[in-house]
């Protein structure tokens, strides 16, 4: 973890409302002091996942998922700690230095900046020559594709020679570090030491983040030769399911119209960019992620696939449907002709259908439903296979009227009675691994109790008695846990969960602050008559019984010399639980 200070910390997470930023991907309900909304973590029907907004920490009693706002942004998209402290800081505006990043946080800022350094020189240099003599292949293919000057340059097209050391010369001539050029995938290592160029011989496409930033490269062989594209390898700079190409040019139409179109490839977008259509992204050849789909859920209301018009085309959507029911963001398909892919289409039949794309496409559970009944039919064995793989699509709609209606419509589609279609396709899935607690037996369920009671009602003990609680914890996981919570209390005086949370030592430690929180909140009985003395008492008789039990066992398989000292325990534990008046 960087080391940023905590006043900074404070500040940051003082100014940003959990369940603002919580609520701008999760559809949040009011429920009773806390917030309930359907997990963005794992596909569930029924909500579990919680927002306890006074408290500033969130926990999904589903997957096990828990912390504050910081940790959720870090889940959600993916961020490091210091990312996530700087989007935050970014969004509420709060001043954030390079200097408030601590010396490792700084380190990785510089790194990254001089990576975004060496990568817009590169896609310069690139660009250079494809203008220049030497570019001329690269010109006349991109002319021959149908390619005009301004959109070359709104993507900033290039071209590489055929070389094996063109950049890495302009790279040294202009003092850019060879080592992070091969780090970003422009340069790759020599055998005998030094580098060599990996784009030769290609038109570039530099991949851009929503920033303008450029972080990967695309090229593509002119002409026919393998392998077609070549891309850069992922980096620090760039995950390829995190990334969609196009998405800054694609920017001012994405706001106006608010539906984004979804093609495969580089030259699919920029064929439909010639022709005016400016609201494309594409997903350079890679299954769409849910990283991907949170992306468009950020620029568009509305997504409509244009895959190319064959059987990986079509697996490609299909695949990707879940994820946008999951996402609850509205997607539909518009399949292509059999053999024609966005850009032949566009020469063919030009680009009216993709003006009006979300008109033209279909819902996608009646594309899927025409999809899964062109291929296994309409006899008996045919419906009973459709059906059974439209199950997890229809596990997906987690709205249930949206469910209900694909239902019907189903049902009619293919004869099927609606009632035994309905339960056939929607009985639940088995529980999360999540909710079958490992640690649970008797003396983790005093000491969770314990915990609750203390996380919800911190100023009911001294510092000084919890210290002597810890004593008789047993589980070391809780037992640091009970440590903390002290520490904290006695550093700030107060009980702030959501700092708790940053101070945690680990996942599983965060996830029980958050767990058995929001346990206590959403526990019926009220929390304050708990009797600390009585659970104390309670907790020590366990453990009394539980090392007279041991002792019993012990002394069946004694020999002489071991039983009298044995006795002589055995003795003063019953003296004890004398005491304790609990024999
Ligand atoms: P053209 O075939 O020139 O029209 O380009 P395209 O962009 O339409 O490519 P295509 O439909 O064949 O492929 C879609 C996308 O998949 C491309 O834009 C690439 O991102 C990716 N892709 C295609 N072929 C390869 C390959 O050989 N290697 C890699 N890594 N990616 C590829
Ligand atoms: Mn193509």
């Amino acid at each position: 973890m960087a080391f940023i200070p905590e006043d900074k910390l404070l500040e940051i997470k003082d100014a940003a409302s959990i369940e603002e930023v919580v609520g701008q991907y999760v559809k949040l309900t009011q429920k009773g002091r806390n917030l309930s909304g359907l997990c963005p973590f794992h596909a569930e029907t029924k909500p579990s996942f919680t927002v306890a907004p006074e408290k500033g920490i969130f926990h999904c009693f589903g997957c096990g998922v828990g912390g504050n706002v910081f940790s959720f942004l870090m889940h959600y998209h993916r961020l490091s700690f210091p990312e996530a402290v700087q989007e935050l800081a970014r969004r509420y505006g709060i001043p954030v230095s390079v200097k408030d990043l601590g010396p490792e946080g700084a380190q990785q800022a510089k790194k990254r900046t001089k990576a975004y350094e060496a990568n817009t020189a590169a896609a310069a240099f690139y660009a250079a020559t494809l203008t220049s003599s030497e570019g001329r292949p690269g010109r006349d293919y991109l002319k021959k594709r149908g390619l005009t000057p301004e959109i070359i340059r709104a993507f900033q097209l290039g071209y590489a020679v055929d070389e094996w050391d063109a950049l890495r010369r302009h790279f040294q001539h202009r003092g850019i570090s060879l080592e992070l050029g091969q780090e970003v995938g422009l340069l790759a290592p020599r055998d005998r030491g030094g580098f060599y160029d990996r784009f030769r011989g290609r038109i570039i496409f530099p991949i851009f983040d929503r920033q303008s930033r450029v972080i990967a490269f695309g090229g593509r062989i002119i002409g026919d030769g393998e392998p077609k594209y070549l891309n850069s390898p992922e980096s620090f700079l760039y995950v390829k399911g995190r990334t969609l190409y196009g998405i800054p040019q694609a920017a001012e139409a994405l706001r106006a119209t608010r539906v984004a179109l979804v093609v495969e490839g580089y030259l699919d977008l920029i064929a439909l960019q010639v022709h005016g259509i400016g609201n494309v992204v594409a997903t350079l050849g890679t299954a769409l992620t849910r990283e991907q789909v949170r992306l468009l859920k950020a620029v568009a209301d509305k997504v409509v696939l244009v895959y190319d018009g064959d059987a990986a085309g079509a697996k490609a959507m299909k695949r990707a449907f879940p994820l946008f029911a999951q996402e609850n963001l509205a997607v539909r398909a518009l399949p292509l002709p059999t053999g024609l892919d966005p850009d032949s289409y566009a020469q063919a039949h030009g680009v009216e259908m993709f003006r009006s794309a979300w008109d033209s496409a279909q819902p996608w559970f009646s594309y899927l439903l025409e999809d899964l009944i062109s291929t296994h039919g309409l006899d008996i064995e045919g419906r009973v296979q459709v059906l059974s793989e439209l199950r997890p699509y229809v596990q997906a709609l987690t709205d249930p009227v949206e469910q209900d209606l694909w239902l019907r419509n189903t049902s009619e589609r293919l004869g099927v009675d609606a009632a035994a279609l309905r339960k056939s396709l929607t009985s639940l899935a088995p529980i999360s691994a999540a909710r079958l607690d490992p640690m649970r037996n008797i003396v983790v369920d005093q000491e969770k109790k314990l915990l609750r009671w203390v996380l919800a009602h911190p100023e009911a003990v001294a510092p000084e008695e919890l210290e002597e609680w810890t004593e008789e914890f047993r589980n070391p996981e809780l037992k640091g846990l009970l440590e903390l919570i002290i520490t904290s209390y006695r550093e700030h005086g107060r009980m702030d969960h959501s700092l708790l949370v940053q101070q945690a030592t680990g996942e599983t430690q965060r996830q029980h602050i958050c767990s058995l929180t929001l346990e206590e909140d959403e526990s019926e009985g009220p929390a304050g008559d708990f009797r600390a003395g009585d659970w104390r008492r309670d907790l020590r008789v366990k453990h009394l019984k539980k090392a007279r039990a041991r002792l019993k066992a012990r002394l069946k398989n004694a020999s002489d010399g071991e039983e009298v000292p044995l006795q002589v325990q055995w003795r003063e534990i019953d003296q004890q639980l004398k005491d304790l008046s609990a024999v």
